[in-house]
């Protein structure tokens, strides 16, 4: 396999800064839902590694159910076309959901989903999100959990992915421009 490190720029999020923000979002998971039963909902493919590492540091049990939406295709642009590519398993009538992804974009996605899961007839819909692109924002979002905002520049990594690759690098960064062309 092929190296991956002459393909970076630059690492805009560390693995210990984002084990330590995913602590401090967990104890406030914890405390936020104490007493009740949350669903946490995965966003495939690239809330694989937030929903690994967050639901290990939780101290309260959750369930674990996942969705695949997408949105961007293979390119780095968002469409705004989100398509179903696997739904839920779990009925969610009357349950606190707690949607896990790994960036909030253009929030097209999430918007969408937001409402989605809403009319199923869930108690509560928040969202945790170790990434947001605020300059990126096409549309308002209400997000309960944000680890770090970045700046709106196109990162891959824990889970992100340029052309489905790089989802397996541990932190978040920018990749040379040298991938790109
Ligand atoms: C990416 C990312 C978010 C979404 C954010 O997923 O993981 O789910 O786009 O973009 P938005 O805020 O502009 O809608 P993608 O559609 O690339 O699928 P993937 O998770 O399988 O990579
Ligand atoms: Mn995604
Ligand atoms: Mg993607």
């Amino acid at each position: 396999a092929k190296d991956l490190g002459s393909d970076i720029e630059r690492i805009l999020v560390t693995e210990e800064e984002i084990k330590a923000r995913l602590a401090e979002l967990a104890e406030q998971i914890d405390a936020d839902y104490a007493g009740r039963d949350v669903l946490l909902v995965g966003v495939l493919k690239g809330a694989v590694m937030v929903m690994a590492d967050l639901a290990r540091s939780l101290r309260s049990h959750v369930e674990m159910d996942w969705m695949a939406v997408s949105s961007y295709g293979s390119g780095t642009k968002s469409s705004g076309v989100v398509r179903i590519l696997k739904d839920l398993d779990t009925d969610l009538t009357g349950r606190d959901v707690l949607i896990v992804e790994d960036i909030i974009d253009s929030g097209l996605t999430l918007s969408w989903l937001v409402s989605n899961l809403r009319s199923r007839g869930a108690n509560s819909v928040e969202i945790c999100t170790l990434l947001r692109k605020p300059e990126a924002a096409k549309v308002e979002i209400d997000v309960k959990y944000v680890g770090f905002d970045v700046p709106n520049e196109f990162v891959i990594g824990y889970g992100l992915d340029y052309a489905e690759k790089y989802r397996n690098v541990p932190f978040v960064a920018t990749l040379a421009p040298h991938v790109y062309s």
